[in-house]
């Protein structure tokens, strides 16, 4: 079967693994530290915004709380969100409000997002679909003036730039995803970006159990080092140096993985072209640089689809839709407005093989499965 996400490892990562075996240190320690400052790099921000976390999904519950959501606010989201995004909200006792997405890009914009503000709205947590990055300057626009937070959800976009500059880094806070079907993986892990390194640093108390002051090894005290602290009610999401030595190589890696996933992409939007019963991914604007995590189309018609998705699975193709849209998850109640765009696409759009282990017959055989669908 063709995987539709893949993740690509190798005797690098296998090696690092093997020093922190040999080093005997496993938890949180130098080469996370390494790991951070490496992808703050990366991002093009400063080190002290940026920590660790053991997921994106931890990173998503404390950016609700670092925004201050509680009781009785609204966060709102594009309903096309990742089920962490809208758990999030509801931990704190906030409701997700769910908005709507431009049909081509399934991203959320300034006009769906204002459709959905209301006085209690606190903040609004977006994502940039599949890698390509949402239009931003009209959403801050929004936001800003208003004093309403914006949480970025990076996970599809490790690598995406919105005019200059890194997705992730343009709101209050953002949060990025290195679990196994993301392009860089260390097994599970995230990073979290916090624009007021204040806010970074009380990201780095609430991962690691609210301790206030230094405890055990770090602590330099000559007598009764392990006693501590704590200043909030924190958990435990921290991640460790086995994760962030597998990180460290994927990262020197990621070029490379992202020229794959180009050229898949590029592959995928010349052969696509002429098959007048889909329509393609749209572009990525000229003044943006996508990831390329995911190769969408779009087939209308009833069943259509779906009937699509049943045909590659059995000549060995495996596709998906994500993310199912949470306005039609019964647990949280929706009862705002009709999305009548997110009805459509969530029934329409499908997902592609789009890895950078995919071969040049892989991709054959995709092309071969999809033009061979009676449509
Ligand atoms: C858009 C998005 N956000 C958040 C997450 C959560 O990431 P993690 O698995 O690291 O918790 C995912 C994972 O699939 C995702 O796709």
């Amino acid at each position: 079967m063709i995987n539709v996400f893949q993740p690509s490892l190798g005797a690098e990562e296998l090696a690092a693994v093997g020093r922190v075996f040999a080093s005997n240190w496993l938890g949180k320690g130098k080469l996370t530290g390494r790991f951070e400052a490496a992808f703050a790099g990366h991002l093009g921000v400063r080190r002290e915004q940026l920590r660790s976390a053991n997921s994106c999904s931890e990173g998503l519950f404390l950016s609700v709380k670092l925004v201050g959501a509680g009781l009785g606010d609204e966060v709102v989201m594009p309903s096309i969100s990742f089920v962490a995004s809208a758990n999030a909200a509801v931990s704190r006792g906030a409701r997700p409000v769910f908005c709507d997405v431009d049909p081509r890009t399934l991203n959320a914009t300034a006009e769906t997002i204002a459709a959905c503000l209301t006085p209690k709205t606190k903040a609004v947590l977006l994502l940039h679909y599949g890698g390509l990055p949402a239009d931003m300057d009209p959403i801050l626009e929004l936001l800003r003036p208003r004093g309403i937070a914006l949480i970025e959800d990076s996970a599809c976009s490790v690598a995406s730039v919105y005019r200059g500059r890194a997705c992730g880094t343009m709101g209050d806070i953002g949060v990025w995803s290195f679990d196994p079907a993301k392009i860089l993986v260390t097994g599970d892990g995230g990073m979290v970006y916090a624009r007021d390194e204040e806010l970074a640093s009380r990201a780095e108390r609430e991962l690691y159990l609210g301790l206030g002051s230094q405890s055990g090894f770090s602590n330099t005290s000559a007598t009764r080092w392990w006693e501590f602290e704590v200043a909030c009610d924190g958990r435990r999401g921290i991640t460790n140096d086995i994760s962030s030595a597998i990180g460290l190589e994927q990262l020197a890696k990621l070029p490379g993985f992202l020229e794959r996933r180009r050229q898949v992409d590029e592959f995928y939007r010349r052969e696509l072209a002429a098959i007048d019963w889909l329509v393609p991914r749209p572009e990525v604007p000229a003044d943006c640089r996508s990831s390329y995590y995911f190769y969408w189309i779009q087939v209308a018609g009833e069943g259509r689809r779906d009937r699509l998705a049943a045909h590659l699975k059995e000549r060995g193709i495996y596709t998906t839709f994500r993310y199912h849209p949470l306005h039609r998850v019964v647990y949280y109640g929706h009862s705002g407005q009709a999305l009548s765009d997110t009805e459509r696409v969530a029934d329409e759009t499908l997902l592609l093989p789009l890895h950078q282990a995919l071969s040049d017959s892989d991709l054959d055989q995709i092309l071969d499965g999809v033009r061979s669908f009676n449509a």
